[in-house]
């Protein structure tokens, strides 16, 4: 099919992923509500259009952490997004190493550390969760060092899970043991090109990382009972000592949400932050980040650098979420949706399409550079 834009990625990712991965991805937590305001929220952001500014020499690179990026974007941690594609996240690494900008690669990858790592010629950035096995963490934040990433994100929203339905509805959190195996085989089977290029051709389906905790069971129901299990709900701003303890680079807290966690989270000596209700997957109801960037922007944007994800669909979104008060936006399904529908060419393609959108909004808005984005682009509403 033909791709004019993210919403088609995201259509063909559909038409290739078994129901049950595309679902896993797709969905949010309970009515989807958030989900649902994370992306109408910023689309129904109005910029102020300005002419005669001359705008033509566009520079869309910035600073990340001490990192010069081609545009101020990076890759956001997804799990299991390796299994959109053959070896996805070594394939997703390469694309956004071709594009300038971070890739991400989550605790709960299907590649592990050590293969994007080798496939990698750029540092990357990797993200954690608090886990119980204290050790274990200890062991991962070893690995990323070894391999040289360049800053770790700490996702913070994450103590419980929030209730996936579609899951449910798909067979992939469902039904367990044989039934929901076989229910999740029928579904692979519908899709002969990924059954064929991942399924077949795409080994060893180890769940990356946590593959030693798992002890040689590779269920997908086996990682979900130990997602359950393993994520620590006693997380506690006083456990960000032990990350410190055990990292000394960039620190970015993701999923901050509200200012006076945001407050916390400088007073703490975070690096930065990421605005995020995790795509809407959390605690469904709460705020987009659309509405709540600028007021956390307001509270410590002086004092670390913001972030933000959720319901970025195009880079007239980023630009928004620039003008909005975020220094830099973590694209999340965009890059998975892409990942599925053409591997590592199709990420390759969805960044160029975020820096031609990108190009085309700053120029109606008559900004040249991405630290000149500002609220005053904003048009009064
Ligand atoms: C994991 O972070 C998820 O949202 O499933």
């Amino acid at each position: 099919m033909i791709i004019a834009n993210i919403a088609d990625f995201r259509e063909a990712a559909r038409r290739r992923l078994p129901h049950f991965l595309f679902e896993y991805l797709d969905g949010g937590s309970y009515a989807e509500e958030t989900l649902r305001r994370n992306v109408a929220d910023l689309a129904g952001i109005a910029l102020r259009q300005r002419v005669l500014a001359d705008v033509a020499n566009i520079d869309l690179s910035a600073d990340l952490f001490g990192q010069n990026v081609a545009m101020p974007v990076a890759l956001a941690p997804i799990g299991l997004a390796g299994l959109n594609a053959r070896r996805g996240e070594v394939q997703a690494v390469r694309a956004a190493e071709r594009a300038g900008v971070p890739f991400t690669l989550s605790t709960v990858s299907a590649c592990p550390l050590g293969e994007v790592a080798a496939a990698a010629s750029k540092p990357f950035w990797f993200q954690l969760y608090m886990i119980r096995e204290r050790s274990f963490m200890r062991d991962l934040l070893a690995q990323a060092r070894e391999a040289g990433c360049s800053a770790l994100v700490f996702t913070v929203d994450m103590p419980v899970p929030g209730s996936r339905y579609r899951d449910v509805r798909s067979g992939l959190a469902g039904a367990s043991g044989p039934m929901g195996a076989l229910r999740r085989a029928g579904q692979a089977a519908m899709r002969p090109g990924w059954a064929w290029d991942v399924g077949l051709m795409g080994r060893p389906h180890h769940l990356g990382n946590i593959a030693p905790l798992l002890k040689g069971r590779t269920g997908l129901e086996d990682f979900f009972a130990w997602m359950r299990g393993n994520f620590d709900p006693g997380i506690h701003w006083r456990d960000l000592e032990f990350i410190r303890s055990e990292w000394s680079g960039p620190l970015i807290l993701k999923g901050i949400l509200d200012p006076e966690d945001a407050k916390a989270a400088a007073d703490a000596g975070a690096d930065g932050i990421v605005v995020s209700n995790h795509g809407g997957r959390q605690l469904d109801g709460v705020l987009s980040t659309a509405r709540a960037l600028p007021p956390i922007a307001d509270a410590v944007g002086d004092r670390l650098t913001v972030l933000a994800d959720g319901g970025v669909r195009s880079g007239l979104d980023v630009v928004r979420m620039l003008a909005l008060g975020a220094k830099g936006v973590l694209l999340g399904r965009a890059w998975a949706y892409a990942l599925a529908a053409g591997g590592e060419a199709g990420v390759t393609k969805m960044l160029g399409l975020i820096e031609a959108e990108m190009r085309v909004a700053m120029a109606l808005t008559g900004v040249t550079r991405v630290s000149d984005i500002s609220r005053d682009n904003l048009a009064s509403q």
